[in-house]
């Protein structure tokens, strides 16, 4: 790696990047019924692009992405990555082989030293070039990218020793030691990569770092106290998408100034809607007179009829919402109509062409 003219950390010419995306996204269902969780707009574009962005960022140009679920929508999308400054290449798994099954699985085309392993779910102002520093100047074997977290006993946590080495994995418990979660990005040597198991599912967390701590290798971490999160709950996706909408995480991919909101090609929003916090009003999207839109994204064509309110929502492509609607953290199918004067809170998802009959109905649970 070179090093800047102020002695950071300057581009990873000489690093590759594996990005994984074959998950099935059980979390956003029904969103992603009918389109992988990176594939989801978020602020405007498929969420894979931010991630793409900020790596081509760094320096790096050979980016692998292994697949699995809806592997062809990809492909569609990114083609050979030369559109983004890349140089993009596909591995199509035959059945769902798990993290470092499918890490395994893409090392074929792999051909530096060090290789950038990504989470596709993840939003994080990581600077990539310093986690890789960490890694060669700690010679570890795989370097992990830690976060603090507030709670962390929804999660495995990750404790180090007073030289940042990595010294467990420990599952979820009530009472954890640390506050440092694995944060779904790495740094691998490439020959650990060839010596996972090929061709069968294999976890990187339960099976692969700690069979390697097992074996005395050096798993580092590598703290860091920038933006981080996990896309992959609804609540999770709004918030991830506004923060990229108002630059809170600034993207090059975002397309348009930060901001409030975020307004597609041929949206229309009436002069007294408001549209606030962070939403995205997509491609011949509709707003009507009086309504309010907050921190929630509508996907192409979705229409909010008059007087409405839709608070951290994700309504779904083509989705119509009648008028005097209130919606707050609810996730509307494709397609799916909402008569006028619904209430649908916390929580509530509607799947796709499920129409729900005008009338002042309240639903707060899963309605299928
Ligand atoms: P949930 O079903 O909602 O938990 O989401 P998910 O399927 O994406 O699982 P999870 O969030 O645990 O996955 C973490 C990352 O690994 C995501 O970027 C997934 O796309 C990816 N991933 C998970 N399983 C596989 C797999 O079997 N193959 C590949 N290629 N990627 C996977």
């Amino acid at each position: 790696m070179n090093t800047g003219p102020d002695g950071s950390p300057g581009p990873l010419r000489d690093a590759e990047a594996v990005v994984l995306v074959g998950g099935q996204g059980m979390r956003l269902r029904p969103l992603t019924l009918s389109a992988p969780k990176p594939m989801l707009p978020t602020a405007g574009v498929p969420f894979l692009s931010h991630l793409l962005a900020r790596i081509r960022e760094s320096g790096i140009r050979h980016v692998v992405l292994g697949t699995s679920y809806k592997s062809e929508v990809f492909a569609e999308h990114f083609g050979d990555g030369s559109a983004f400054g890349l140089d993009l290449e596909y591995v199509v798994e035959d059945r769902p082989l798990d993290t470092a099954g499918a890490i395994r699985n893409v090392a074929h085309l792999l051909r530096a030293e060090d290789v950038l392993v990504f989470n596709g779910d993840i939003l994080s102002g990581l600077d990539l070039r310093s986690l890789v520093e960490t890694h060669r100047r700690a010679a570890a074997e795989v370097t992990l990218h830690l976060v603090k977290v507030d709670d962390p006993r929804q999660f495995g946590c990750v404790p180090t020793d007073a030289e940042g080495r990595v010294t467990a994995f420990l599952e979820k418990t009530e009472d954890p030691p640390v506050d440092q979660i694995n944060a779904g990005c790495y740094v691998f040597r490439r020959p650990v990569i060839e010596r996972i198991p090929a061709g069968r599912r294999v976890s990187v967390e339960r099976e692969t770092f700690p069979g390697l701590l097992a074996g005395g290798a050096r798993l580092q971490g590598h703290v860091d106290s920038s933006y981080w999160l996990d896309m992959g709950t609804p609540a999770a996706y709004v918030r991830g998408s506004a923060d990229l909408v108002r630059g809170s995480l600034p993207s090059a991919a975002l397309p348009g100034a930060p901001g409030e909101s975020l307004l597609l090609a041929e949206a229309r929003v009436a002069p007294d809607a408001v549209v606030d916090g962070g939403s995205t009003i997509g491609a011949g999207a509709e707003v009507a007179t009086g309504a309010r839109i907050s921190g929630s994204m509508l996907f192409d064509g979705a229409r909010v009829g008059a007087d409405s309110v839709v608070r951290d929502c994700v309504l779904g492509a083509g989705a119509r919402i009648g008028a005097g609607v209130v919606l707050r953290g609810a996730v509307i199918g494709d397609g799916a109509v909402i008569g006028d004067e619904c209430e649908l809170l916390d929580g509530a998802r509607v799947w796709p062409g499920v129409e729900i009959p005008a009338g002042g109905v309240r639903f707060s649970a899963d309605r299928r």
